[in-house]
């Protein structure tokens, strides 16, 4: 009697510890704007794991590239009583709503990925946006162009010293898409090269979209004209080089090939950098970017020093995590 007794008293404790555990443990609404994307793969994952390490919990939804899903989806969380959010919006211009909501409700917002502007940051104390300076793997990107170019006499295949590229743009309006489409060109002008845009076009981060723009492009400028591909990502990149191999292009012969750049280091772009068809890439660092997205919201949702976190706080708003170009050596 007296041990079953001391066993069911051992049980109620654990279970009223493990209530108390639960009761304390953060719980975090992460929104992502579409699942199916390489790089947001990337930073789920990162994510999630750093939510394990802190023993946070983490809900993450996919907001499947509509504005007005991800927004039911933000109302579901404040209503569940999430300690914090993670948004990584579908609409970065629409924003200010978002963060409206999570200020009425008194939650700290820490945005991903796709910046809202300053002043909606500056309507929250709570707001925060985590992300890498979008013009610096612009600048990076043409960097690998213009430095390939000069390595290389034969990579201007008409003679005329200039450079005729084809530029692959992601989804309008994201940072992404508006500062990396002007820093690579700006940068091989930097590198003292006349760039000359022979077309360009959206593929919305998208590896069809640009295997599809891009075929249409050799078709109606001809391969032979086309000195270099810039694209905004590396699935667009290799999108791109899809097409090029229809064309007998950047299948390892020499005299067939054209660079192509993309920006994330997503393993499939390393892949084809070690094969020879792609020349290189920008890291988008998504592990440190969803690691400090996680340990930010934690921080901020259990009144811990947001200092402490790891990682520098710039104007208390924001955490920007380094670019970084990524060659396999044919550069040199
Ligand atoms: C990445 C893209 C990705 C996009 C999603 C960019 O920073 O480079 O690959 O599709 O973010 O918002
Ligand atoms: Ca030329």
């Amino acid at each position: 009697m007296r041990k079953i007794f001391l066993i069911t008293l051992t049980f109620l404790l654990i279970l009223s510890f493990s209530a108390i555990a639960h009761a304390d443990e953060i719980k975090i609404g992460a929104c992502i704007y579409r699942f199916n994307d390489a790089f947001m793969l990337r930073f789920r994952n990162a994510m999630s794991a750093e939510s394990e390490k802190l023993g946070a919990k983490i809900e993450i939804v996919d907001g499947r590239d509509d504005p007005t899903t991800q927004n039911e989806q933000i109302d579901n969380f404040i209503t569940a009583g999430v300690n914090v959010l993670i948004i990584n919006p579908v609409d970065r211009m629409a924003a200010q709503p978002m963060i409206d909501k999570a200020k009425a409700a008194n939650i700290p917002v820490v945005f991903i990925n796709r910046e809202p502007t300053e002043e909606m940051l500056a309507s929250y104390e709570k707001a925060y946006y985590i992300g890498a300076k979008a013009e610096e793997s612009g600048t990076e990107a043409g960097e690998l162009i213009a430095e390939y170019f000069k390595a290389h006499p034969e990579a201007d295949k008409n003679h005329d010293g200039k450079l005729q590229f084809v530029l692959l743009k992601g989804q309008n309006g994201h940072q992404d898409m508006i500062l990396r489409s002007k820093y690579s060109v700006e940068a091989i002008k930097n590198a003292g090269i006349e760039p000359v845009e022979l077309a360009s076009a959206i593929a919305n981060w998208d590896k069809l979209q640009a295997m599809q723009i891009m075929n249409a492009f050799t078709m109606a400028l001809g391969p032979e004209n086309i000195e270099a591909v810039i694209a905004n990502n590396d699935e667009m990149a290799l999108g791109a080089i899809e097409a090029l191999k229809n064309s007998d292009y950047n299948k390892g012969d020499k005299d067939f090939y054209i660079p192509v750049v993309g920006v994330d280091a997503n393993a499939s772009a390393l892949d084809a950098m070690d094969k020879g068809e792609m020349l290189g890439t920008v890291l988008n660092d998504a592990d440190n970017q969803g690691t400090a997205a996680v340990r930010l919201a934690n921080a901020l949702a259990s009144g811990k020093d947001i200092k402490a976190i790891g990682y520098e706080i710039t104007d208390n708003k924001y955490i920007w995590i380094p670019y970084q170009k990524v060659t396999r050596g044919e550069n040199k």
